[in-house]
């Protein structure tokens, strides 16, 4: 588009075929990068994701170091800058995820740092069928055994940081109400979530790969017996298995890790960039950086 004297006003004040548009674009493609729009402050950036997202939800049953940057808007960099985060749908392990994200870029990093999205349903078409079958019937459980403190040498968030806040009462009534199992160990909260290991996207109900079984899944070579939940009592962190219970194998992992990287989509940021994207439809990471980078990120 050519010059507009105030961009960012042009996105919080879309009429309704301009919304239309947007929504149309982000079911069909799974994301939608905006630049030129210089949404470049935290106000500006929270006015713009209530106008595309609405009312904006909490990271609530989230397990990455986070924090509000302000209401309910949030710093998605991470804790290691040298490290690329993997490929994840938002909170796809917890009872709940949100529908949509926004990113949106104030800082660019010195070099790396691209936001990283991948087609769900083209890494499920691109999957030996097998493999996608099984997680389709199998399902998959999350195991999740979150420490009473903050600051575990576990690296693991504390129950009281992962559901923002210290109400004992509230958070196991939380989590017994919507998780498959939870209840208090002497070490912490234990809990376990079955959920599909795909689901089905769009207008036309393509299936779409939804789990990051390969992020959580422990190496029965290095952390064995992850399969017995006794185990798990005496042992903070996370796992994943089929859910019957039963060891994904290492062979569908390595099948996983392959088609991601075959659908990897690199979003280079410039400052003012917005993201937004489909998190049933479409999983997203981050590439390594260096330097300053910040990106914020609203989930509705
Ligand atoms: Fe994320």
């Amino acid at each position: 588009m050519g010059t507009v004297e105030n961009p960012v006003k042009t996105l919080t004040d879309l009429d309704e075929v301009q919304c239309n548009a947007v929504k149309t674009l982000l079911e069909e493609t799974g994301a939608v990068h905006f630049r030129g729009f210089n949404v470049l402050t935290i106000d500006e950036f929270e006015e713009v994701a209530e106008a595309l997202l609405g009312d904006l939800a909490a990271y609530k049953g989230g397990d990455a170091p986070r924090k509000a940057e302000r209401g309910l808007v949030y710093n998605a960099s991470g804790p290691d800058r040298t490290r690329a985060v993997r490929a994840h749908n938002e909170l796809s392990y917890a009872p709940w995820h949100p529908g949509t994200l926004l990113f949106g870029c104030s800082i660019v990093a010195a070099e790396g740092g691209a936001t990283t999205v991948f087609d769900g349903s083209r890494v499920y078409s691109i999957l030996p069928p097998a493999v996608c079958d099984d997680f389709t019937e199998r399902g998959i459980t999350y195991i999740q055994h979150l420490p009473h403190a903050a600051g575990d040498p576990s690296g693991i968030k504390s129950w009281p940081e992962t559901f923002e806040t210290e109400d004992r009462d509230q958070v196991i009534e939380h989590c017994q109400e919507q998780y498959t199992s939870a209840k208090w160990t002497p070490i912490g909260l234990l809990t376990t979530n079955r959920t599909p290991g795909t689901i089905e996207v769009g207008a036309d109900q393509r299936p779409a790969w939804f789990n990051q079984a390969h992020i959580w899944r422990k190496d029965p070579a290095t952390v064995p017996d992850v399969t017995d939940m006794d185990r798990w009592e005496s042992w903070i962190g996370y796992g994943a298995t089929f859910g019957d219970g039963t060891e994904i194998p290492e062979e569908h992992m390595r099948q996983v890790a392959e088609a991601l990287a075959a659908c990897e989509v690199p979003v280079q940021w410039e400052a003012g960039d917005l993201l937004l994207v489909d998190n049933r439809a479409a999983m997203h990471g981050r590439k390594p950086y260096s330097g300053e980078r910040q990106v914020f990120v609203a989930f509705a």
